[in-house]
């Protein structure tokens, strides 16, 4: 039993605060564990909303807040009790980033701290956040990295809280202030909901219909505002929830040149199964076949109930093929990656991801790129994809494959119809601050044909 129950605690603040703890305190993905915790509130539309802005929002900022915050406490912020430390956050968004008033963000966070972690420290968030409302978030960015003094990364990981490291990535690759601005701004923006219209079985023009708007570039892709589940083409599997930059590798894949009745594509690892449902489909309408595989049983079943039947799925580790090498026509090798193109729609993924897990993941992406190039016929295409821009996933691991596999690596940017901004190719880059994607980077080797 609490025995601090009297105080009441606004639903949609307490949905917010079990969402941290979920995520910092038992390891919990934010996008799988609030809509539970919203089902679970019972909270209506409005509260569920304000929740999701609340909760999201604060594990973006928190960078940001707890730098803030270790100036107002007496203490390590390691040695504040995460909870109070989570309230605290949350307080500060409201405070900063939300368009709650001040004195309805304190009384509300000072309920929830005596609610849930209990008298003593509501005192305390009393105190600090009444100190925090005393300047604007423009004076705590000043205060904290003065201008004149503070090297630009460092202000951009407080300005726009990000890790250092990550920053110094997209630095490699963005050299200009203003568009590295443009895409940190972008990184803290919630992505819109995309769909996917499933070729041969609904078109973006029955999603117009009911209500979504076209996308921008994929002539499968239509953006929603709200639930998805409210779109009956949605409900009956016709249309899916999928980025559109992950649809336009696909189709990139795809567009390589007329597909021929009879090829042979591998989607080597398609867990869960997205752009496995966009190829199956594409195949299928050309009378081609997909084999879709997946090490992991449970994301194999995942991909078994998104692509058509004719999909073939199995379960095996890529890395020790079944299939003969030389069998397949396309290969789609959609490796594991620290996923850093995605930061939009993973509000704490940039908290956990270390800059260790690159080279982690390098054997096996190595691994996977060698295996799907091992699978091609002569003239066969393999694309290599990742959901992450950082250079070590992308051209520099890519410049050490060349050299192992002797591929060539062919213009990528003619499959991407209709796409601006391409850069300077062979292969591309998409940005969340460009296209409005997440940051998915496509490259097309050819296998020679001798
Ligand atoms: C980036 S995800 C693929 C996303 C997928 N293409 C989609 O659009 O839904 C990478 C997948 O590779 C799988 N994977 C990891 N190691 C593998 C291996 N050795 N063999 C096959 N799949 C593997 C992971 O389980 C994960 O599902």
């Amino acid at each position: 039993m609490n025995q601090f129950r009297k105080v009441r605690a606004d639903p949609a603040r307490l949905t917010a605060f079990e969402l941290m703890r979920a995520v910092w305190g038992d390891a919990a993905y934010a996008n799988i564990a609030m809509p539970h915790l919203i089902a679970a509130h019972d909270l209506n539309p409005r509260d569920a909303g304000f929740a999701l802005e609340l909760g999201y929002g604060t594990l973006r900022m928190q960078g940001q807040y707890d730098a803030i915050l270790s100036t107002l406490v007496n203490r390590p912020l390691a040695k504040i009790d995460p909870p109070l430390l989570d309230i605290l956050r949350l307080g500060a968004h409201q405070i900063l980033h939300m368009r709650v008033p001040d004195h309805a963000a304190l009384n509300s966070t000072v309920d929830l701290a005596h609610y849930c972690v209990g008298p003593a420290s509501a005192t305390l968030v009393n105190a600090v956040l009444r100190k925090v409302a005393q300047k604007s978030v423009e004076e705590w960015i000043e205060q904290l990295t003065p201008i004149a003094t503070t090297p630009l990364v460092n202000r951009l990981a407080i300005e726009f809280s990000h890790p250092t490291w990550i920053i110094c990535a997209y630095q490699e690759l963005i050299r200009d202030e203003q568009e590295l601005r443009e895409l940190l701004a972008a990184n803290n923006r919630p992505a819109s909901v995309t769909l996917v219209a499933r070729p041969g079985r609904c078109t973006v023009d029955e999603l117009i219909d009911e209500g979504a708007q076209p996308g921008h570039y994929s002539p499968y892709a239509a953006t929603w505002q709200g639930d998805p589940a409210l779109l009956a083409q949605v409900r009956s599997g016709n249309a899916a929830v999928q980025d559109e930059g992950s649809q336009l590798v696909a189709l990139a894949l795809a567009n390589f040149h007329e597909i021929k009745p009879e090829e042979l594509w591998l989607d080597l690892c398609s867990g869960p199964g997205g752009k496995a449902g966009l190829l199956g489909a594409l195949a299928r309408i050309a009378d081609a076949k997909l084999l879709a595989n997946e090490v992991s049983e449970h994301r194999a079943k995942l991909v078994r109930n998104t692509v058509d039947s004719e999909v073939q799925v199995l379960v095996s580790d890529g890395l020790n093929p079944s299939w003969r090498p030389g069998s397949f026509d396309r290969v789609l090798a959609d490796v594991p990656c620290t996923g850093l193109g995605a930061l939009r729609r993973r509000p704490e993924a940039r908290w956990r991801k270390k800059p260790r897990d690159i080279a982690g993941l390098r054997p096996l992406q190595l691994g996977l790129f060698e295996a799907g190039y091992a699978a091609l016929i002569p003239g066969g295409v393999l694309a290599y994809v990742t959901c992450s821009p950082h250079l070590a996933e992308t051209e520099l691991l890519l410049a050490d494959l060349l050299a192992r596999t002797g591929g060539n690596l062919l213009d990528a940017r003619p499959l991407f119809v209709g796409v601006p901004e391409l850069g300077d190719g062979p292969t591309v880059q998409l940005w969340p601050h460009i296209h409005d994607t997440d940051a998915m980077f496509f490259a097309l080797i050819q296998r020679p044909l001798r």
